[in-house]
């Protein structure tokens, strides 16, 4: 079986990061990676649909069976792409928190408790509103400048951007949303928060409505060998070799 991950440029890496720890070549792995155009963050929602359609075509042609939108840019306008016409099933991050807020145990302690979250993203996930959704209270915080230094291998920089972004928020809150996939990369330092990951909880959503094991041959002897292909629509030495060590 073949999973297809795709993200404005190395943001998914984190997610396909969790599934290759999970999974290793019990399945195959396809990562469309758009850094020609990066950041999305910035784009219009009519520009992102259209870079939403022609990825999943690019993922058509890749015969993938699943396609994993490891955007939350993106997976937030899924719901207005009409998936008809592919027979892979395609999973958002959307949906991965929408879920993980309606029916997980520790959600709901959160919203018994009243508690309010932040939710550090892009200026069009925050845009969207679609996190009203989720029925628990969430301040939004739009981090444009974290992506251009993620995507120019400036980690460091990002590191110490990502910790003012956090000195800013108000004492009452415990739990923070990593609502961008690239953020994942710099979210990793100690801090006074609790972090809710949507590229780890992916993984388990994928688990629990995909088919998780069930497809799976454990019971295998032979060493299978790793089958992933990294694509970007723009790249070169020094940028493949920074994504491959994010993985
Ligand atoms: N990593 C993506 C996200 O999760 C896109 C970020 C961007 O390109 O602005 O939203």
């Amino acid at each position: 079986m073949k999973l297809g991950f795709y993200d404005s440029g190395l943001g998914g890496l984190s997610v396909l990061r969790e599934f290759l720890r999970e999974y290793k070549a019990d399945y195959s792995y396809v990562y469309f990676g758009d850094s020609a155009r990066a950041p999305y963050g910035n784009k219009s929602k009519a520009e992102l649909k259209v870079f939403i359609k022609e990825i999943l075509d690019y993922m058509n042609d890749k015969e993938v069976d699943v396609v994993i939108s490891a955007c939350n840019t993106t997976s937030m306008l899924m719901h207005e792409i009409d998936l008809d016409p592919y027979l892979f099933q395609v999973i958002n991050l959307y949906d991965v928190m929408n879920d993980y807020f309606h029916n997980s145990l520790e959600a709901s302690i959160i919203r018994d408790l009243h508690s309010r979250l932040a939710l550090l993203a892009t200026q069009s996930t925050v845009d969207s509103k679609r996190y009203l959704n989720w029925g628990v209270e969430i301040l939004p915080i739009a981090c444009p400048d974290l992506v251009p230094l993620i995507e120019s291998a400036d980690i460091d920089t990002a590191k110490q951007k990502w910790q003012v972004y956090l000195s800013k928020i108000p004492e009452d809150i415990r739990h923070l949303i990593i609502g961008c996939t690239h953020f994942s990369f710099v979210a990793d330092q100690p801090s006074r928060f609790e972090l809710i990951d949507p590229a780890k909880l992916c993984l388990k959503y994928f688990q629990n409505t995909i088919m998780g094991d069930t497809l799976l041959n454990h019971g295998h002897k032979l060493e299978k060998r790793l089958e992933l292909e990294l694509y970007f629509s723009k790249s070169d030495e020094k940028y493949l070799r920074f994504a491959e060590s994010l993985l």
